[in-house]
């Protein structure tokens, strides 16, 4: 443990009390957040990592470009809705509006403006032990992560926060208990998968984009996972194959199902799991579906 912890602090970077992704982050970048400039139209995905991200960014990134709907131009999602925290090469100021945004900051780190209501926010939550699951998989796919690799030793890392995104409970209880400081939507993702296309009528709905039939039609259809995993430009994995490199077989879209933890977590590790939860979560609202 200790020995990987010395791993893990190199890889994580602690800014503020929360971790980043080290070797994609740039301390100016989180320096300068607080002032970020917004426009009115930004719209941001918020979310703790694994708990479909890139899913929303695609819905969102459908909803907002006709181009990418019809599919006329060949973009990456990833580059469509780019990561305010790790994206030091972009100039966002020079980016036409509406300007889309993803990030994994919890609600004290990001733009002062936000609490202002200026810009709209898309948080996006999925059951706890389906994204320490996700997760556990990705940290031990990409050679570029350092992460536990048996799932018992992950379990305590996970809830202890040494992860990129700290500690689960804390991202989304922050989130959460101060959503009346912000103009936010909740979504959650197994709702999402029960029905994508009532989710995507909720975002539109909150977002004031009026999309006809034929375009929510588009969305549905290039937003489900088997389609975005055979999708190149929403996959992730040529980025990931090139700049990060593999350190077993797998992809970013690996099963994109509820209730995945039940093939990877023991009767023990489960009640652990739950023991741990019920203590920071009672009294919170928010329900969670297949945990
Ligand atoms: P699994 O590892 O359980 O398959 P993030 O983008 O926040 O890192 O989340 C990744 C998780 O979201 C992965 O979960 C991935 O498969 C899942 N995901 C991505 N696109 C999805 C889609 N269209 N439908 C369902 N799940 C999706």
């Amino acid at each position: 443990w200790d020995c990987i912890m010395e791993d893990l602090e190199r890889d994580l970077l602690t800014f503020e009390g929360f971790y980043f992704h080290r070797k994609a982050c740039d301390t100016g970048v989180l320096e300068n957040l607080d002032d970020f400039e917004l426009r009115d139209d930004d719209v941001f995905v918020v979310t703790y990592p694994k708990s479909g991200t890139i899913w929303c960014r695609q819905i969102l990134s459908l909803i907002y470009f006709e181009e990418h709907r019809k599919r006329t131009e060949n973009v990456e999602t990833n580059l469509r809705v780019p990561f305010l925290e790790y994206s030091k090469h972009i100039d966002f100021g020079k980016r036409p509006s509406p300007r889309l945004f993803v990030t994994h900051l919890p609600y004290n780190l990001v733009p002062r403006g936000l609490k202002n209501k200026k810009a709209k926010i898309i948080y996006v939550y999925r059951n706890p032990k389906d994204v320490m699951c996700s997760y556990f998989h990705f940290l031990n796919t990409y050679s570029t992560f350092k992460a536990e690799d048996t799932m018992e030793a992950f379990m305590k890392q996970f809830l202890e926060g040494k992860v990129v995104g700290s500690l689960w409970f804390d991202h989304i209880r922050g989130w959460y208990e101060h959503r009346n400081d912000f103009n936010i939507q909740f979504m959650m993702y197994e709702e999402m998968k029960k029905d994508l296309r009532s989710s995507v009528l909720k975002l539109c709905k909150f977002l004031g984009e009026d999309l006809n039939e034929e375009s929510v039609d588009a969305v549905v259809r290039q937003a489900t996972f088997e389609n975005m995993k055979d999708d190149p430009l929403a996959n992730f994995e040529n980025i990931l194959k090139t700049n990060v490199g593999l350190k077993r077989e797998g992809h970013f879209l690996r099963k994109g199902t509820i209730g995945d933890w039940k093939n990877h977590m023991t009767v023990e590790q489960n009640e652990k799991f739950d023991k741990s939860f019920q203590k920071q979560m009672k009294d919170f609202p928010l329900q969670f579906i297949g945990m």
